[in-house]
């Protein structure tokens, strides 16, 4: 039996009167382990399935379950997100006056009440993305490359399950966008930690161990590949 992280079952998302659909019925699992590439064009809905994966929005129709058991609150899902989940979206943004250091140490607070802990573990958490050196400099200190790289490193704070990455090279030039997407996956690999990437990039989609990809709201196909 394969050990099932997320479960989507039968979800919809429509968006206000009804004539938007972004999802349509979708059905996936994503096993404990997962290495996934989620692809498609422009206004398939895989921003939207990411956000109901992490109950930032919730399905019109059908339901999420995190390990068996669907969020049935707010609070809960916030639990998730700030514990199991973490997320890499670009909309998501750095705290602009917190150093990295700091912003690194934000989703901490309630999980590391002592603050040298929270410090020793935001150092080592940058160091280990590359930024041993930029602790103290604040986001707009920063290239885009390395700003990523934080952002990164905040998401594993609370060392989360699951890591969500909504086209996380998207502003990046190729080499950076080589050395982060090389980064995540020594995340995976080092950490079990289940990956998903959105990404238009075909590069990135061989490399996956599954490739999702969607159509207008729906699953048009759904390939495992040899990693
Ligand atoms: N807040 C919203 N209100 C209305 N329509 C939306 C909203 N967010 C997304 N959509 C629509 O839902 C569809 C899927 O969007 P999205 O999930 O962002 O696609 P993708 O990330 O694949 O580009 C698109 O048609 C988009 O216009
Ligand atoms: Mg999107």
């Amino acid at each position: 039996m394969p050990d099932v992280l997320v479960a989507v079952r039968n979800v919809s998302r429509a968006y206000s009167d009804g004539s938007v659909t972004a999802l349509d019925n979708l059905s996936l699992t994503l096993e404990r382990g997962d290495y996934l590439a989620l692809t498609g064009p422009s206004g398939s809905g895989k921003s939207t399935l990411l956000h109901l994966i992490c109950g930032l929005d919730q399905p019109s129709r059908g339901e999420i379950q995190f390990e068996g058991r669907h969020p049935g609150s707010a609070h809960e899902w916030s639990r998730l997100r700030s514990r199991r989940i973490g997320l890499i979206f670009q909309s998501f943004n750095l705290l602009p006056t917190l150093t990295a250091l700091e912003n690194v140490e934000v989703p901490m607070f309630g999980v590391l009440p002592r603050s040298p802990d929270r410090a020793r573990h935001a150092t080592a958490l940058l160091d280990r993305v590359g930024l041993a050196q930029r602790l103290h400099h604040r986001p707009g200190q920063l290239s885009g490359g390395e700003r990523q790289r934080l952002a990164i490193a905040r998401a594993l704070a609370n060392s989360p399950d699951l890591l969500l990455a909504d086209e996380p090279t998207g502003n990046l030039d190729s080499k950076n966008s080589r050395d982060i997407l090389a980064l995540l996956e020594e995340l995976h690999h080092e950490r079990g930690v289940t990956l998903v990437i959105v990404t238009h990039d075909p590069e990135i989609a061989g490399r996956t161990r599954r490739i999702l990809r969607l159509l207008d709201g729906r699953i048009q196909s759904d390939t495992r590949q040899e990693a």
